[in-house]
């Protein structure tokens, strides 16, 4: 394919997919811009050799502009991390990136899972509000900001039938 081609067509429906040891960098990149204390290249290496530990991305074409992150406990699990590009957020393409993510934690045999979301952090909310997780406790200054100012955590969870 013509580069320029390729480089404009985006390949259509993003797809979810498991991510491999090639996309450490890329993940690395991406929760860098989307979370306070970035996980680096080697953490990524890392936990996409662990083998109690989940790692999709979200490829548009030859990108990957997003990615989930759980690790799994028997059959539970903790949801990590989850990002979309800032520059794709909004198109509700986290919507797929999540339920394909539960559907391969319950292929693995999960049936419970678990997440921590900061109290402020709306379109999170939002979107695991609309995928069914529900609100079992919350922690006061659980998170630390660069200015000092501490925010407050959600713990929500979602059982998979
Ligand atoms: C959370 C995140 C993954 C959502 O991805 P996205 O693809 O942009 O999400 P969507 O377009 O599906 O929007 C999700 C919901 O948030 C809402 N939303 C989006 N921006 C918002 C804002 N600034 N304020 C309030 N709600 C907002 C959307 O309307 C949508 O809700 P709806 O379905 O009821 O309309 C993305 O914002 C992100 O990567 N954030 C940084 C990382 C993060 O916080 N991850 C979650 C914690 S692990």
């Amino acid at each position: 394919m013509m580069k320029w081609f390729s480089d404009w067509w985006d390949g259509g429906v993003p797809v979810v997919e498991q991510a491999g040891a090639r996309d450490a960098a890329r993940l690395a990149q991406l929760h860098g811009a989307s979370f306070h204390r970035g996980w680096g290249e080697g953490e990524f290496e890392v936990m996409l050799t662990e083998r109690n530990t989940l790692v999709d991305r979200l490829r548009s074409g030859r990108k990957v502009i997003g990615f989930a992150v759980s690790r799994m406990a028997a059959d539970e699990a903790e949801i990590l991390s989850l990002a979309i590009d800032t520059a794709q957020r909004g198109r509700g393409l986290s919507r797929n990136l999540l339920m394909t993510h539960l559907g391969h934690l319950a292929g693995r045999g999960v049936r419970t899972i678990f997440l921590e979301v900061e109290e402020n952090n709306q379109p999170a909310r939002r979107l695991y509000e609309w995928a069914g997780f529900g609100v079992i406790g919350r922690r006061e200054r659980y998170y630390q900001q660069a200015g000092g100012e501490q925010l407050n955590a959600l713990l929500m969870r979602r059982d998979l039938s």
